[in-house]
């Protein structure tokens, strides 16, 4: 087997995110499902806020004894702040996709009663559940809301759990192809809706949907596209800004990974899809690793007493252990290669799932220990 390890430290500056949370403005979390993305973002939001930086996170369907411990058993779409024993203030926040969309609808509607219609609209309704990527828009647009928010200085995204977790970045784009609707639009001979009556064709064409989807789901869509009429230009603006944000230098990329099997395959197909977009990853987190167990000190107590026979199937527990940990660092290894990132942080599994503040404490503390490689 090829030793990669000497070559690959050399690319990683840093095994901490410390100066990360020191100098961005909004980290964002990434990579494929459950790898633990929610985990290492309210972790790091802990850190930070407990080394002083006042801090909000935003999380998306955290399992529901981490949102209990966050404090986020109701629903809070706006930042609920939140007690800890550090010096910088932390606040929390679980995306609710749908009342974040119903406010970009108020917020870009021409009058309260086009809003009303399009928030009454089943089709609208609808959207947020079926429509792929709104989770992800939501997310980025929350990430737009809130990073100008001056109770924080540091702003920490999770994202979706995806099938593509780069649809986010692309989520901006499609959701306003879908609202720009060409289809719709030559169906409804365009413009205004009011100036044009629907032509003959348009109305056979209506006829044969409605017989496929029901005559009301038409109706409804019809009206929703209507509604939307001269919206479409503040959604593409607002995207764009968003966008630009991501592109910032205030803005850093961490990838999440687990260093075994698919996992890390899709974290290099991802990272280098993420690098071919123009981003940068700042940071990679290696996390539910096999432990060190060469560094851990095992020793058997008086008061436990192992018999020869469970001596020998420990001794072997721990060799497998040690060459599935070996492997995993030979799997890492080649990653970095790969991705470059120039800060690297390993977290072993815990005993546990994360799913309390001294939990979240023990991961942050491997997210922003300064034991620095240069
Ligand atoms: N280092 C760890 N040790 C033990 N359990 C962990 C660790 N990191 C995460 N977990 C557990 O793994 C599960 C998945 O973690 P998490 O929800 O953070 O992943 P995710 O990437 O956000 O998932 P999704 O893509 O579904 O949103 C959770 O039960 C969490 O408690
Ligand atoms: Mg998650």
């Amino acid at each position: 087997m090829t030793d990669l390890s000497d070559e690959s430290n050399r690319l990683i500056a840093d095994e901490s995110l410390i100066d990360l949370v020191n100098t961005k403005q909004v980290i964002i979390m990434t990579g494929s499902g459950g790898v633990g993305k929610t985990s290492c973002a309210a972790a790091l939001a802990i850190g930070a806020s407990l080394v002083g930086i006042d801090t909000c996170v935003v999380t998306i369907d955290p399992a529901k004894r981490l949102a209990d411990a966050l404090g986020l058993d109701e629903i809070g779409n706006d930042p609920v702040e939140i007690q800890t024993l550090g010096q910088g203030k932390l606040y929390a926040v679980m995306l609710d996709a749908d009342a974040t969309f119903d406010d970009l609808i108020v917020r870009y509607a021409n009058s309260p009663d086009q809003a009303e219609k399009i928030l009454a609209n089943t089709v609208y309704q609808n959207l947020t559940k079926n429509l792929s990527g709104i989770q992800e828009y939501m997310a980025m647009e929350k990430l737009f809301e809130l990073h100008n928010d001056n109770r924080f200085k540091l702003l920490i995204v999770d994202t979706p759990p995806s099938a593509n977790a780069l649809d986010f970045l692309d989520a901006p784009r499609r959701l306003i192809g879908f609202l720009d609707n060409k289809v719709f639009r030559v169906i409804m001979n365009t413009g205004p809706s009011f100036l044009k009556p629907v032509s003959f064709a348009t109305k056979a064409v209506l006829k044969a949907i409605s017989r496929v989807v029901g005559a009301e789901v038409v109706d409804q869509a019809v009206a929703f596209f209507q509604d939307f009429e001269g919206m479409q230009d503040g959604f593409r603006a607002r995207a764009e800004i968003v966008q630009e944000l991501l592109r910032q230098d205030q803005t850093a990329f961490v990838l999440v990974t687990s260093p075994r099997g698919d996992t890390i395959q899709e974290a290099q197909e991802f990272g280098l899809k993420l690098i071919g977009f123009g981003f940068r990853i700042a940071g990679l987190i290696s996390n539910r690793e096999t432990p060190d167990f060469e560094k851990t000190r095992i020793s058997y107590g008086p008061e436990i007493d192992v018999e020869q026979h469970d001596r020998k199937i420990l001794s072997q527990t721990l060799t497998e252990m040690k060459d599935l940990r070996s492997h995993e660092q030979l799997q890492l290894t080649k990653l970095t290669r790969k991705l470059e990132p120039p800060r690297l942080v390993h977290i072993p599994t815990l005993l546990r799932d994360v799913a309390n503040m001294e939990d979240l404490a023990q991961v942050a503390k491997h997210l922003l220990s300064e034991n620095k490689k240069t």
